[in-house]
């Protein structure tokens, strides 16, 4: 395939009608937009509604620090810069919205995707996208990878447990078209949040493939066996254990 970095001037002629998404910084290649746009903050040259984007990242990260796959001309690695206007107990609705923005956009591209507790997002059972928040000062940063034009089959690591779209619909995927309507969608998903959050909380429980199934939970170094009943509206796993127990899960390291 031939080799093409983003073309931002046709992302950035969509942003005109966006309120709050408004701005890129692009790269070319940096060690992760997330580091990036935190080292903005800590800095004090943080402005809201930036977008970084990249074409390739070295460091790219997902939560627990676990590596997130980020070759070059191929995917979607970005991270935007909010004013974070939620209270604390709601800052789980930032991944409600983003997986719900992602969702909403692999399925404008023909793909039916599912959402697996806490930020990952799958087509077939394998993960074609992640999703990292951070609250940092007054602002919120959302860190997004969506896996368009890499071919899994080139990795030995990957290859059975990640997918992305041009696999899936078997033709190369116009990178810009998907994050155009990412952004358009993220804004919408948004702003459901300020207008009826209790709907969006049930949108995106309704996408979650794992509820009332039988799982086993590796969290802070126990595990823990039972079904799934409920997610709180912080984000907590609720789990019915076999022993008859209700425990509430926040930190996942297996599952
Ligand atoms: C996860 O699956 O745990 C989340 C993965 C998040 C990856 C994205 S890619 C853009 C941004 N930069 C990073 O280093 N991470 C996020």
């Amino acid at each position: 395939m031939t080799e093409f970095n983003l073309n931002i001037l046709e992302i950035e002629k969509n942003l005109s009608k966006n309120k709050i998404l408004k701005n890129i910084v692009y790269f070319k290649k940096i060690d992760s937009t997330n580091n990036y746009a935190e080292n903005l903050i800590e800095t004090g040259r943080a402005s809201k509604g930036t977008i970084i984007l990249a074409d390739e990242q070295t460091k790219g990260h997902g939560r627990k620090s676990k590596a997130w796959f980020s070759p070059k001309f191929v995917n979607f690695y970005g991270t935007f810069i909010i004013k974070n206007e939620m209270s604390p107990s709601d800052f789980f609705y930032l991944t409600i919205i983003s997986s719900l923005a992602v969702q909403k956009t692999l399925k404008s591209f023909k793909l039916e995707a599912s959402i697996k507790w806490p930020n990952d997002i799958l087509v077939k059972k394998k993960k074609i996208s992640g999703i990292l928040t951070k609250i940092i000062k007054n602002y919120a940063l959302i860190g997004i990878g969506i896996n368009i034009n890499w071919n899994p089959e080139n990795s030995l690591e990957l290859r059975d447990k990640a997918t992305s779209m041009s696999k899936e619909l078997r033709e190369t995927i116009h990178r810009e078209s998907v994050i155009s309507v990412l952004l358009k969608n993220w804004e919408k998903e948004y702003f459901r949040y300020f207008k009826n959050k209790k709907r969006l909380l049930q949108d995106w429980k309704a996408k979650l493939h794992i509820t009332h199934k039988e799982v086993k939970i590796l969290s802070d170094g126990q595990i823990f066996q039972g079904k799934i009943v409920d997610i709180q509206n912080d984000g907590g796993l609720i789990l019915d254990t076999n022993e008859k127990k209700t425990v509430i899960l926040y930190n996942i390291d297996k599952f």
